[in-house]
């Protein structure tokens, strides 16, 4: 006696129906669902080509197809756990509607080249999507910019303020991060962009298929050149999660000094009423939610990464059940990435600079220590000597409550007599930005010249 599974020949116990719930995918990989009926179709197509089923059998699935995808867009499709996973749920709907023809489908194929199909299909799918968010950021990043190239702020390291800085050089920063995530994910397509189909089950199939067919059919650029790596092979999921760690380390790198930089201490920017929230007990409060879940939300993308990588790490060649865990964390990732995109950039164009604040912190401060070391060097005292009468004059400035720029010109003198009137300048913030005019620097003209470079590549 054989069981009702549509593998069910050689079994004659049925699993318990909790056991069945814990194999089965379909409660999450219904999400590829078009993926499936789409590759199914190339391969149905590609069967009557090569001539291994009839036009009569393919045109009767490939209407039954059309008509569970058309209902599937509509809503219309129950899925059931009995059939376990989306592969057979779809080809028990088919079998439903146009009968035991159906059954004529899976000639030349198994679960195994069909799963990673589907998968390859479903990331390859929303790659461009990502991108496109991220370059959204980029074009609000460089707008930005070009209004702040003159903002002049504190220079971090440490956390300590170190040299004044352009904001715009800071935001600059944060473009060529996501230009290297957008290139990591335009990468990704390479290694996404081939086709498993026809690998079959582990060793490729004794029908005379044509590979290359269903691969043009689906828009795959690649054909899998080893049967045993077209189903085991998951690198692209893998590339995937640890591009989406990487993005959203650096959406976190960002909210985290926003939510800093929006609190009463710092006081440099303030984020838009849209993507602030209240306290329900005070009154005052506004707080940096959407910042915060962003940086929050970079855990769980890191733990699908983690995840995907611990499950492949022992898996023997070449399919094996425990690769059924390799989609939830990706479907996790999209769902997750492509609404913190979207939440950033809304944040970050309707955040309000408060320049004037970012400027006075740049003058209470020590930030323009290097810039007299600098200017006594070029004075021709050797520069080690210049550091150490610096720092003398910061620690007593310290003591005495005194900016650099308060010194009197005699007190200068008494350092030496080399100083002049020109001390003044050179220990202005905007005058030591500017003046940072190394390639890449702060100094407004490299900015402006990252800024144009920018505008290129984005095709603004
Ligand atoms: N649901 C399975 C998965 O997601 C499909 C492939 C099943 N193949 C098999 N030989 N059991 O990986």
């Amino acid at each position: 006696m054989s069981t009702e599974k549509l593998w069910g020949g050689r079994f004659s116990q049925q699993a318990d129906s909790w056991v069945d719930e814990f194999g089965a995918s379909i409660s999450f990989d219904q999400q590829m669902a078009d993926e499936d009926i789409t590759g199914s179709l190339a391969h149905v197509k590609m069967l009557e080509k090569t001539g291994i089923l009839n036009h009569d059998d393919v045109s009767k699935i490939v209407a039954g197809l059309v008509g569970i995808q058309e209902d599937l867009h509509q809503g219309k499709i129950h899925f059931t756990v009995e059939n376990e996973d989306i592969h057979m749920n779809i080809e028990s709907i088919l079998t439903d509607r146009i009968g035991s023809v159906a059954g004529k489908l899976h000639t030349g194929r198994s679960r195994n080249d069909q799963v990673a199909t589907d998968f390859h299909l479903y990331v390859k799918n929303r790659l461009p999507k990502i991108i496109e968010e991220i370059k959204t950021i980029q074009t609000t990043l460089v707008k930005l910019a070009s209004e702040n190239v003159e903002t002049i702020m504190p220079g971090y390291t440490h956390l300590q303020h170190a040299q004044p800085i352009s904001y715009g050089h800071y935001l600059m920063a944060y473009y060529s991060m996501l230009k290297r995530d957008a290139e990591r994910f335009e990468f990704n397509q390479k290694h996404t962009d081939i086709s498993p189909l026809g690998a079959a089950a582990l060793a490729g199939t004794t029908f005379p298929i044509d590979r290359q067919f269903t691969a043009d059919e689906l828009g795959f650029s690649e054909v899998y050149g080893n049967s045993l790596d077209a189903v085991s092979d998951r690198d692209f999921a893998l590339e995937f999660l640890s591009n989406a760690s990487i993005l959203m380390l650096h959406l976190s790198r960002f909210c985290e000094e926003l939510s800093m930089w929006v609190s009463y201490e710092f006081n440099y920017l303030e984020l838009s009423d849209k993507y602030t929230t209240g306290s329900s007990i005070m009154p005052q409060k506004k707080n940096p939610d959407m910042a915060e879940l962003i940086r929050g939300k970079s855990g769980r993308v890191f733990g699908h990464l983690f995840g995907l990588l611990s499950t492949m790490k022992s898996l023997p060649l070449a399919y094996n059940k425990d690769l059924q865990e390799d989609k939830e964390g990706v479907f996790d990732t999209v769902k997750t990435i492509l609404p913190a995109l979207r939440v950033f950039n809304g944040m970050l164009s309707t955040v309000k600079v408060k320049k004037d604040n970012m400027y006075k912190a740049t003058t209470h401060d020590f930030s323009n220590a290097t810039e007299l070391a600098d200017y006594l060097a070029t004075k021709g005292i050797p520069f080690r000597q210049a550091h150490g009468i610096v720092g003398e004059l910061v620690l007593k400035g310290i003591q005495s409550g005194q900016n650099l720029q308060d010194i009197s010109m005699a007190d200068f003198k008494k350092i030496s007599p080399l100083i002049e009137e020109d001390v003044y300048d050179v220990l202005k913030p905007e005058v030591a930005v500017e003046r940072r005019n190394s390639y890449g620097g702060t100094g407004f003209k490299q900015v402006h010249e990252q800024i144009k470079k920018a505008q290129e590549e984005l095709g603004l």
